[in-house]
C-alpha cells in the first residue's frame, strides 16, 4: 500500500436529517425501526477502521475491473466506479472527506459515497462481494503493506547497531550472567547479539507475510458466489501470491494477523532488552553510556535528574504490544463459523501494534548513532571481578589438568586474592605455584581482560577474529 490515509480524518457522528427508518443505511431495506443510538455507537468501527480506507479503495478498483472484465457489470460503469474511487480517494488523503458513525464501517462509508458521486453504476460495485471478504481483504492489504515498513524499519536499526558495533571492535567490556560479571567480552560482541535478534525477527515478520498474502476476495459472505467471478485475476491485481482455498476459513480466520502480532510482541521483547541495558548502562553507576541530551527529558522537582525515559518507555510499552496479541487471542477463541462481529474487535489491537512498534523503532533508529560508549570505563571494570578466572582454569587444561580440578584450583586461588585484596593480574607467578606445579610464568599473560577476550575464538566466540566474522556475515546480509 503506498497511500496512507491522512491523521486528520473526520468522522462524524451526528444522525442524519430527519430519516425516520433505516432508508440510509445500505441493508435498510428489511428494517421498518431506525436504529438505537446507542447501537450505532456500540457497533461502529468507522471511527478506527478509516485507517483501512486506501486499502479499502485499492481492493475495490480491482474487484471492479474485475468485474468488468467477466462481463459481470457494464465496463461503462467499472469507468464510472474507478473515477469516483480515485476522486474519494485522493478527497480522503487531503483530509477533505467525512466519514459517517452512522455508517457504521469505512466500507459502507466509501460505498455510500461513491453511489452519491456516481449514481447507480455505483450500486454494482459490491456485486458478488460481502463486507466479510471485503474487511478480511482489507487487513491483509493493510497488514501487507505494514509489515514490510516495519521490516524495513528493523533493518534500518540494525545498520544503526552495525556501526556502533564497527566503532567499537576494541572495546573490551565485562559480560554478565547473574547480573554478576562473568567473562570479558567485545562491545562489538555485546551489540551485535541484539543484531542477531532482531535478523530473527525480520525473518518471522517476512513468514507471517507468506500467509498474510492470501486474496480472501471472492470468498463472498462465507459461500463464495453464484456470479463467474475470476479470482485469480483479482489476486494478481493485488500482488497476491495465491487465492484462500475455502471460502469459511477465509471470511473467518484472523490467525495471520495473531501471527503477525506475535512476530511483533518479539520485536518489542527484544527491544525491551536491549532498553533495559541502557537504563542500568546509563546509571551513575554503571555509566557505560551517556544519552544524548536531546533523547532524554528532565525531572519536574530534581534539577539534576536526566531520564532515559526513551528506552524506558520502549521497555514499558511491551505490555500493550502483548496485551494486543492476548486480546486477538482470546476473541478468536471459541468463534463458531464463519463470520461473526465479534472479527471487529481485530483492528484496534492490530493498529495500536503496528503503531507501536513503529514509533518505537523510529525513536530508536534515531537515537542509536547519537548513544557515546564509554570505553576506558568498560574496560576498567571488565579488568575487575576477577572475570579471567575461567582462563586460568582452561590454562591448567591446557597443560592436562581435567577440567573439574583446574576449577577447584583456580577458585582457590580467587579466594586467596581476593583475603589479600588483589585482582588476579596482581598475582605473580609464585602465588600460581602455591596452587599448582603445572603454573609457568606465561600464565600471567592470560590474566588480563584483551587476553582472555582474544583467546575465545571459538566460533560465535567473543575474540576480535570471530566478531570480525561474524560482522562481516551480518553486513552482507543487510546489503541485500
Ligand atoms: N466492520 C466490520 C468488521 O470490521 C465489517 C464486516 C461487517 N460484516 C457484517 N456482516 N456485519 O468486521
Amino acid at each position: 500500500m503506498k497511500k496512507k490515509a491522512k491523521k486528520s480524518t473526520r468522522v462524524t457522528s451526528e444522525a442524519g436529517p430527519g430519516k425516520k427508518n433505516n432508508v440510509n443505511k445500505p441493508w435498510g431495506g428489511r428494517f421498518k425501526q431506525k436504529t438505537a443510538r446507542s447501537v450505532e455507537k456500540f457497533t461502529e468501527s468507522v471511527s478506527f477502521d478509516h485507517r483501512l480506507a486506501m486499502c479499502d479503495i485499492e481492493g475495490s478498483m480491482a474487484h471492479a475491473r474485475m468485474l468488468g472484465r467477466q462481463g459481470i457489470i457494464p465496463k461503462g460503469d467499472v469507468s464510472k466506479i474507478l473515477k469516483g474511487l480515485a476522486g474519494i480517494a485522493s478527497d480522503i488523503e487531503r483530509g477533505r472527506f467525512l466519514f459517517k458513525e452512522e455508517l457504521e464501517d469505512v466500507h459502507m462509508n466509501i460505498e455510500t459515497e461513491l453511489i452519491k458521486r456516481i449514481g447507480s453504476a455505483g450500486g454494482r460495485l459490491h456485486t458478488a462481494r460481502s463486507r466479510n471478504d471485503q474487511v478480511a481483504l482489507d487487513l491483509r492489504l493493510y497488514l501487507r503493506g505494514e509489515s514490510d515498513n516495519l521490516s524495513g524499519l528493523l533493518k534500518d536499526l540494525e545498520r544503526e547497531i552495525v556501526k556502533q558495533a564497527e566503532k567499537h571492535l576494541d572495546t573490551v567490556m565485562p559480560g554478565y550472567t547473574h547480573m554478576q560479571r562473568a567473562q570479558p567480552v567485545l562491545l562489538a560482541h555485546h551489540l551485535l547479539a541484539y543484531v542477531e535478534m532482531f535478523e530473527r525477527d525480520r525473518e518471522r515478520l517476512t513468514d507471517a507475510r507468506k500467509r498474510i498474502n492470501v486474496l480472501p476476495l471472492g470468498s463472498g459472505a462465507m459461500a463464495g458466489t453464484s456470479l463467474r467471478i475470476d479470482r485469480k485475476f483479482v489476486a494478481k491485481e493485488l500482488g497476491f501470491a495465491s487465492v484462500s482455498n475455502n471460502s469459511m476459513d477465509s471470511v473467518s480466520d484472523r490467525d495471520f494477523a495473531i501471527e503477525f502480532c506475535f512476530a511483533a510482541g518479539l520485536v518489542m521483547a527484544h527491544l525491551s532488552r536491549m532498553s533495559e541495558e541502557l537504563v542500568l548502562w546509563n546509571s551513575e553507576e554503571f555509566s557505560f553510556v551517556s544519552l544524548p541530551d536531546a533523547y532524554a527529558t528532565g525531572s519536574s522537582i530534581m534539577p539534576q535528574k536526566k531520564n532515559p525515559d526513551v528506552p524506558e518507555l520502549a521497555r514499558g510499552k511491551v505490555g500493550r504490544v502483548y496485551g494486543n496479541l492476548m486480546g486477538l487471542l482470546t476473541t478468536m477463541k471459541g468463534l463458531p463459523m464463519t463470520y461473526n462481529r465479534d472479527l471487529q474487535e481485530d483492528k484496534q489491537p492490530v493498529f495500536d501494534t503496528v503503531d507501536t512498534l513503529n514509533g518505537t523503532l523510529q525513536v530508536y533508529v534515531d537515537m542509536f548513532p547519537r548513544l557515546r560508549f564509554n570505553s576506558e570505563r568498560m574496560a576498567m571494570v571488565a579488568s575487575q571481578a576477577y572475570s579471567t578466572a575461567t582462563d586460568v582454569a582452561e590454562y591448567l587444561v591446557g597443560r592436562g589438568m581435567p577440567f573439574r580440578e583446574a576449577h577447584e584450583v583456580t577458585g582457590n586461588i580467587v579466594a586467596h586474592a581476593v583475603a589479600a585484596g588483589k585482582q588476579l593480574e596482581d598475582l605473580g607467578i609464585k602465588d600460581f605455584l602455591k596452587y599448582s606445579g603445572l603454573f609457568k610464568p606465561d600464565v600471567l599473560k592470560c590474566l588480563s581482560a584483551r587476553a582472555s577476550v582474544n583467546s575465545r575464538n571459538s566460533e560465535g566466540g567473543t575474540s576480535s577474529r570471530q566478531v570480525a566474522l561474524q560482522l562481516r556475515r551480518i553486513k552482507a546480509k543487510l546489503s541485500r
